[in-house]
């Protein structure tokens, strides 16, 4: 786990995953490496049982300043159209276990829809959000156009997307892309402490919990809840459903095994 040259990547706690995004000079600019390293990691999570739940973070200055302008700089229109970095954005964005995002600073840009990627956004209170893409002469490439509008609505959307303005972390929770703003130095226990809450939940309920709810970006409301059913009859066919009403009944803890 530990040969990432751009990321920094420990277990605080049992069941939860920390990646850290490490190019501070670069305000953790979103290089290819470093993309690829997220999603290597990821992935590399999704089979092992000891991990019930990840933390994204840039520590207590900066989340990220989006793609790396400077590799950007060197690609045309072929060099982007083959290039590889949405296959790296698609493997983020398919990882079925939750993901929290403990944001200070920036998170601009990819880094702003890297933080959408994410299923919860703990944000210090010095964070800055925004979609400067239009000041270079382009646009969000990785979901900015798509997650922002399906989330803060077409009016702000627009703003941030045209206008390249930033928000501040109290704008981004009042607009739904934040859950709770923190002092800075708080933002990550805050979302330490949800990950270890969540890391002894159900797997199978947490999982088809993120499933259900992502859905409903993307499908009618009929379909949504056809996939929500179906998931919630799934689930009483496992242990850990037994297991949490017979825990109910007996009046003690449950333990849940992920069966
Ligand atoms: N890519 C590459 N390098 C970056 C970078 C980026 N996105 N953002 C900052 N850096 C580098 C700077 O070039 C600078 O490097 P040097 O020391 O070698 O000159 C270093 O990080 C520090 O940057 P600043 O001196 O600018 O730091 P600051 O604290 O004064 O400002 C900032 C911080 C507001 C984030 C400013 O750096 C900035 O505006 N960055 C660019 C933000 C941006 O436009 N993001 C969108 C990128 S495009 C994109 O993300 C496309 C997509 O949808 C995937």
């Amino acid at each position: 786990m530990s040969d990432y040259q751009d990321i920094l990547v420990s277990e605080p706690d049992a069941g939860v995953m920390t990646i850290t995004l490490n190019r501070p000079a670069a305000r953790n600019a979103l290089c290819n490496n470093l993309l690829k390293e997220l999603a290597d990691c990821l992935d590399a999570s999704i089979n092992d049982e000891r991990i019930a739940a990840v933390i994204i973070t840039g520590g207590e200055k900066v989340f990220a300043a989006g793609a790396d302008i400077k590799e950007m700089a060197d690609l045309d229109a072929v060099g982007v159209l083959n290039d590889i970095r949405p296959t790296y954005w698609r493997r983020i964005a398919q990882y079925p276990k939750p993901i929290i995002a403990a944001v200070n600073g920036f998170a601009l840009g990819g880094g702003c829809e890297l933080m959408m990627h994410c299923d919860i956004v703990i944000a210090g209170d010095n964070a800055q959000f925004g979609q400067p893409e239009i000041n270079l002469g382009i646009i969000p490439g990785a979901g900015g156009t798509q997650r922002l509008l399906r989330t803060v609505g077409k009016s702000m959307a627009m703003q941030l997307v045209l206008s390249g303005e930033f928000i501040s972390a109290a704008q981004a929770r009042d607009f739904g892309l934040v859950s709770e703003v923190t002092i800075p130095e708080m933002s990550y226990p805050r979302a330490l402490t949800l990950a270890k809450s969540i890391a002894r939940k159900p797997p199978i309920a947490i999982r088809l919990a993120k499933e259900s709810l992502l859905k409903a970006y993307e499908t009618t409301l009929e379909t949504g809840l056809n996939l929500e059913r179906k998931a919630f009859t799934l689930l009483a066919a496992t242990d850990d459903r037994n297991e949490g009403i017979a825990a109910f009944m007996e009046k003690r803890r449950p333990a849940f095994k992920g069966k």
